[in-house]
């Protein structure tokens, strides 16, 4: 019998101090109406200097095994997905592997940019119904406050930081868990959308520094363009594929870019506000964090039940998107 991928235990992260609209009046040429309008961001949360994602990430994983009562070392693999490493190498994923104490464990970090999560769910899913392994670590976490320009008022008021993870686990049940998913990246989109210094290509030196590319940059109204299409399309694509409608999706889980984007996905679902999940007003856009930190607070609210259909949807630099279908089985 085919082995399903379910999610046994969620968590999160986000750091405490909080930069409000308000703030950022007093930084760039922007205001809080605008933001709003915009966006529907309110506020963000930036994590502290000296502390990079793994930070965050570590913290995600460690309110899981808490609330499990997991032993750390029973953790076979751990997924990071991030566009913010604590550095180029060695991995994020191995820097929690050895905070949490996975002794166990092996592990490796993902770039999918904004669709990050949704890749690492789909490949974290893939070793469990392999049977290769029996648990899984998929772990979203970003800092991108460590790469935004805070004199650019255009990408400034966006992003913020914060992590999410998920356990994954075995089950014979063939329909709960992770059931479908559809992944497009598009490498044509890049150039909307990217921060080009501190690789192999552009290393850093004086002129990458000097020519602010170890910054992020954002054609917004291209990527805009793009993604409220390629997001809302491939929404409402996985829900067809798999015989359901809109009003059975208990919860649409959107990566949390813009507000604008995320009503234009749900309407061509047909979806009603209250089963549309939405945080982006208090975090903003927190990267490959948006959605398992969305998750762990539908979860920690109490509101998922066994049974319970959720679609999951991201749009990022790449360009890269994508869907994912899942049953609530605990
Ligand atoms: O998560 C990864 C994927 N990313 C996304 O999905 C983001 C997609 N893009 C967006 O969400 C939107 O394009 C933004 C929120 C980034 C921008 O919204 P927009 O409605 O596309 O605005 P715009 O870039 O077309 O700018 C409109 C005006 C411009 O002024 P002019 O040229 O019309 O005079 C900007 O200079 O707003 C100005 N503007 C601002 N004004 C006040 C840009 N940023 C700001 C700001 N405050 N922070």
């Amino acid at each position: 019998m085919r082995r399903k991928a379910i999610i046994t235990g969620v968590g999160h992260y986000a750091p405490e101090k909080v930069l409000s609209n308000k703030d950022l009046e007093r930084m760039v040429d922007t205001n809080d109406e605008w933001i709003v309008s915009r966006t529907g961001i309110r506020e963000r949360r930036i994590l502290e200097e000296g502390k990079g994602s793994s930070y965050m990430g570590y913290q995600a994983l460690k309110m899981i095994l808490e609330e499990k009562d997991i032993d750390p070392e029973e953790i076979d693999l751990i997924i990071v997905a991030t566009v913010t490493p604590d550095t180029m190498f060695p991995s994020t994923a191995c820097r929690i592997q050895h905070m949490i104490g996975a002794s166990n464990a092996w592990g490796f970090d993902l770039n999918g940019a904004c669709t990050g999560y949704i890749y690492a769910l789909a490949t974290g899913a893939q070793f469990i119904e392999s049977g290769a392994h029996k648990k899984v670590a998929v772990i979203g976490a970003d800092k991108m406050s460590a790469i935004v320009d805070y004199t650019d008022r255009s990408t400034c008021v966006l992003f913020g930081d914060a992590a999410g993870a998920v356990l994954l686990e075995p089950s014979e049940e063939a329909d709960y868990g992770i059931l479908d998913w559809i992944l497009h990246c598009d490498g044509s989109g890049g150039e909307y959308l990217h921060m080009l210094g501190g690789g192999s290509l552009y290393p850093a030196s004086h002129e990458t520094v000097d020519k602010k590319m170890h910054y992020i940059y954002q054609d917004g109204r291209t990527v805009f363009k793009f993604a409220v299409t390629k997001m809302a399309d491939v929404s409402a694509e996985i829900v067809e594929k798999n015989n359901l409608t809109g009003n059975e999706i208990k919860f649409f889980i959107p990566h949390q870019a813009n507000l604008r984007i995320i009503d234009a996905a749900a309407r061509r679902m047909g979806l009603d506000d209250s089963q549309v999940v939405v945080n982006i007003d208090r975090y903003g856009n927190t990267t490959a964090a948006t959605i398992p930190l969305a998750l762990s607070e539908v979860y920690h609210d109490q509101k998922l039940q066994r049974g319970d259909y959720i679609v999951m949807a991201a749009f990022g630099a790449g360009f890269t998107w994508g869907s994912l279908l899942l049953r609530w089985a605990i």
